[in-house]
């Protein structure tokens, strides 16, 4: 581990110990990490934003590709639920393709993928998404971007978290350059959970520090 690294370590273990000896549990004292929202955020009007991307209303045929649902909740750095939240997400669909006009990837674009949608917090702090594992893309001809799905949550009182959610166990995450940017506690706090009981379901959680 370098120097710096391990400083930072250190630091932000003072940090949650501290913080766990006031409220009396192990708890996270760092925000979500902030990755870039990347040249693709939806600027092509839609009137479907509802939790389920795999259905675009009207539309008899569903997207392409693993379905998945996403359990979230949004908490602030003590623990405590947020509601009322706007969780923001986009996607590239399963072949790796942003509905963008300027994703210049040659992979089909899928018409019955819905690709962005916009959800609020519940009371304690839950939203849901179901959706499609997106595929990885090209961005050079040495590096694949991991499957990700880009988040942008905001709540007044809150610094918004503009980042970038990972897949569990995926290969490709071990030779991102914007993943592996990130300490191993960060990387940790941006892939998804598998769930224990549900194999289609995935359990995240976003951490909101106040402004
Ligand atoms: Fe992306």
């Amino acid at each position: 581990m370098k120097k710096t690294n391990r400083r930072h370590f250190i630091k932000q273990g003072v940090a949650s110990t501290a913080l766990a000896a006031i409220t009396g549990s192990a708890l996270s004292a760092q925000a979500t990490p902030s990755q870039t929202a990347g040249p693709f955020y939806p600027i092509t009007p839609q009137k479907d934003q509802d939790f389920d991307l795999t259905q675009i209303d009207g539309h008899t045929q569903k997207a392409l590709g693993e379905v998945v649902v996403i359990h979230g909740q949004v908490v602030d750095t003590k623990g405590d639920p947020i509601d009322n939240a706007t969780v923001d997400i986009w996607q590239a669909n399963a072949a790796g393709r942003y509905n963008h006009p300027h994703d210049t990837n040659t992979a089909p674009l899928d018409p019955h993928f819905q690709g962005w949608a916009i959800v609020q917090s519940g009371e304690n702090g839950g939203f849901k998404f179901k959706t499609i594992i997106p595929g990885a893309y090209p961005v050079s001809a040495e590096w694949s971007r991991p499957p990700h799905i880009h988040f942008k949550v905001s709540k007044a009182g809150f610094q918004e978290v503009v980042t970038q959610m990972y897949f569990p166990d995926n290969p490709l995450n071990d030779v991102d350059k914007l993943l592996q940017s990130k300490d191993a506690h960060e990387q940790k706090m941006m892939i998804a959970n598998a769930d224990e009981e549900q194999k289609d379901r995935l359990n995240y959680q976003i951490v909101m520090a106040a402004v």
